[in-house]
């Protein structure tokens, strides 16, 4: 267990944070210059287990992808590029997005790839995935009435599909893309609601005919993705933890730079707005292809109970275990509805949250598809498992960080999927 700061420390915030490179760009940065005809460069990459795992991945279907490094440059294989079938398993590690992006990838491929993961990955549903991918041709295979992994992906020529998803998501989204972008193969694919865009204006970026209209996604069929130098903006979702921890100290503010902008990614900011946290929002250097903004976030702010509704979830999917724990130091009741895709993250993060949050005495409890907080300003202590789910120990790092709290963590360790310096970082920026 390790024991965090709490009751009586100073907490005053103070200086400058810049969070690591967004993991969402960062799989897809890898993926992309991998099958692109010709040399990318990828800058600001997340270096985290995450991430390890898409190369990995990638190296074990064949392409040649260097050391994860804060510079890396990437020899492309092309689209045709006559990869061997993988002479062992795919570890995905704790990684949806590598699995259900990486599976469009292999339907497309003329052979079985068979994709593995940790125990909370292998708990997670791929029936979804499999879902169009068959419908495009491909053929999937489970352990007989299981819906996690392994799974096993034979791939092959394929055909054009048009498909509506059942849930919003942009992994879901992403594997139809890619198994069109790699068979040559146009595909539609409808979202219940709009979701992250990165695949969509990355594959743009590379010459992809890729356009939205009204609900549905439409990728042209290509035989070539353009080589392209990718400088990936700082993450959003590890910005909403700093932005948590300056909201809730006495005083102070604190500066979190390079933060990608963008209307999918940003429905935290704007809630935690709404329930009184006081954030300046300045535009930062742009990217070469994103809008980056610097955060400043001040201390000593008074933080409101707020309601989130179903169309307020897909921008803060990631960010909500942050909100929830957020609203225990909110005067009244948070509610959040229409999130019951959190019960099926890297843990069931409804019931995580709000079984910790009873442990170190906040009044919450759970709804099918989301959750309700009464805030306090109790002292609250406690004993948190994380359910070897980063976001959910990150979350109750930072309360535990703040003054009238003393928390432990039975795993901190498991932030490095995506933040290693996370606990580095919460340690310096308060005095
Ligand atoms: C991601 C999509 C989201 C998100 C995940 C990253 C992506 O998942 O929760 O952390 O990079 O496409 P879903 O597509 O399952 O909603």
């Amino acid at each position: 267990m390790a024991a965090l700061a709490g009751t009586g420390a100073p907490d005053v915030v103070d200086g400058t944070v810049r969070v690591p490179g967004d993991k969402s760009v960062s799989h897809r940065a890898l993926m992309f210059s991998a099958l692109a005809g010709g040399t990318s460069r990828v800058r600001g990459i997340l270096q985290s287990d995450d991430v390890h795992s898409t190369a990995r991945v990638l190296r074990a279907l064949g392409w040649s992808v260097p050391d994860v490094s804060a510079d890396m440059t990437i020899q492309g294989g092309g689209l045709a590029s006559g990869l061997d079938a993988p002479r062992s398993r795919l570890d995905c590690g704790n990684s949806g997005t590598t699995t259900r992006l990486m599976a469009g990838i292999a339907a497309a491929q003329p052979f079985a790839s068979t994709f593995e993961g940790d125990a909370s990955l292998s708990r997670r549903p791929m029936r979804r995935v499999a879902a169009p991918l068959e419908a495009m041709g491909a053929r999937v295979e489970f352990v007989a009435g299981h819906d996690g992994l392994p799974m096993t992906v034979h791939g092959g020529a394929l055909r054009s599909v048009a498909w509506e998803l059942p849930v919003a998501s942009a992994q879901l989204k992403s594997a139809v893309l890619l198994a069109g972008l790699c068979a040559g193969v146009g595909v539609r694919v409808r979202e219940p609601a709009p979701t992250r865009d990165h695949t969509e204006r990355m594959l743009t970026a590379r010459g992809v005919h890729v356009e939205t209209l009204e609900d549905w996604v439409e990728l042209q069929p290509t035989d070539r993705l353009a080589p392209r130098d990718v400088d990936v903006p700082g993450d959003p979702s590890s910005a909403a933890f700093f932005v948590a921890r300056a909201l809730l100290a006495g005083a102070g503010s604190l500066r979190v730079e390079g933060v990608l902008h963008s209307p999918f990614r940003d429905g935290f900011m704007r809630v935690v707005q709404r329930m009184g946290g006081r954030i300046d929002i300045a535009r930062g250097a742009d990217g070469a292809a994103d809008v980056l903004v610097d955060l400043v976030v001040h201390g000593g702010s008074r933080l409101r109970g707020v309601q989130v509704g179903r169309d307020e979830v897909t921008a803060m999917i990631d960010e909500i275990p942050m909100l929830a724990v957020l609203a225990a130091r909110a005067e009244g009741t948070t509610e959040v509805r229409g999130a019951e895709e959190l019960r099926v993250k890297e843990s069931d993060r409804i019931a995580a949250v709000v079984s910790n949050l009873r442990a170190i005495g906040v009044a919450a409890h759970e709804l099918p598809d989301g959750l309700v907080v009464e805030g306090t300003d109790a002292p609250l202590e406690g004993q948190v498992r994380a359910h070897a789910d980063h976001r959910i120990a990150m979350a109750f790092g930072i309360l535990g960080a703040t003054r009238g709290s003393r928390i432990t963590i039975d795993d901190p360790a498991c932030v490095s999927v995506s933040y290693p310096d996370f606990w580095t970082e919460l340690k310096r920026v308060a005095r």
